[in-house]
């Protein structure tokens, strides 16, 4: 499959949203992704239901919500309610991370599973055939604007490996710090899905920014 661009509604203009939500349906983007924190497992409070479900009323695309929150478990079928399509847990976050996965499903989301930057990939052996995507954090999760950490390509290879190997069907997204600086290198590595927040919506043409990421030369 060729790999699939999300541009991170974290970064875009909250007083024109959906301006910047009709930009995102009219470009090659292939899906919104939607950064939900706490204040508690990460330093920083973003937006909850009636920010996503007001996203929901004007996106055309796959909404993919990334939860930085503790026990998401309590939140599962509210998101499912408000439009989420794909919806990712924090590993750190979850003490029952097969319960919460098969949650996600029974709701009918693909599940989604991320690691923190100092999370090993290895972690994740045992459930990845049941999960559907990992989100690699490439930068610490909680602000946009971040600086991409290298160590992020080592685990991308490692975790493309166990993927194949298992026989997993799970697709691999990269969150922080993407720029058309990493992009085809994190492609070639055995990346699926990039998100890209300030990249695209910081720059002086997003439509267009968004094509870039989508159009790589790898
Ligand atoms: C960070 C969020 C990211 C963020 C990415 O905690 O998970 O999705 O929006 O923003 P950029 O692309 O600016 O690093
Ligand atoms: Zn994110």
């Amino acid at each position: 499959m060729s790999h699939l661009v999300a541009p991170s509604i974290l970064a875009a203009d909250f007083a024109n949203l959906q301006r910047d939500i009709e930009m995102v349906n009219q470009s090659e983007a292939d899906w919104f992704h939607i950064d939900v924190m706490d204040g508690v497992f990460v330093p920083n409070i973003s937006f909850g239901m009636p920010v996503i479900a007001a996203v929901k009323k004007h996106a055309t695309k796959i909404m993919d919500v990334h939860l930085m929150i503790v026990d998401p478990d309590r939140y599962i079928a509210d998101f499912k309610k408000v439009g989420a399509d794909v919806l990712t847990v924090h590993y750190e976050a979850c003490h029952h991370l097969h319960r919460t996965v098969q949650a996600i499903k029974q709701e009918g989301m693909k599940a989604g599973v991320s690691l923190n930057p100092h999370t090993p990939v290895a972690v994740l052996e045992d459930i990845i055939r049941d999960v559907d995507l990992v989100l690699l954090m490439s930068v610490n999760p909680g602000f946009g604007g971040q600086r991409f950490i290298e160590n992020t390509y080592k685990k991308i290879s490692e975790l493309r490996k166990m993927i194949d190997l298992s026989g997993s069907t799970a697709v691999i997204e990269i969150d922080g710090g993407v720029t058309d600086k990493n992009a085809e290198k994190l492609i070639e590595t055995g990346a699926n899905v990039l998100v890209a927040g300030s990249f695209v919506f910081k720059s002086k043409d997003p439509n267009r920014t968004i094509r870039e990421l989508k159009h790589l030369s790898y």
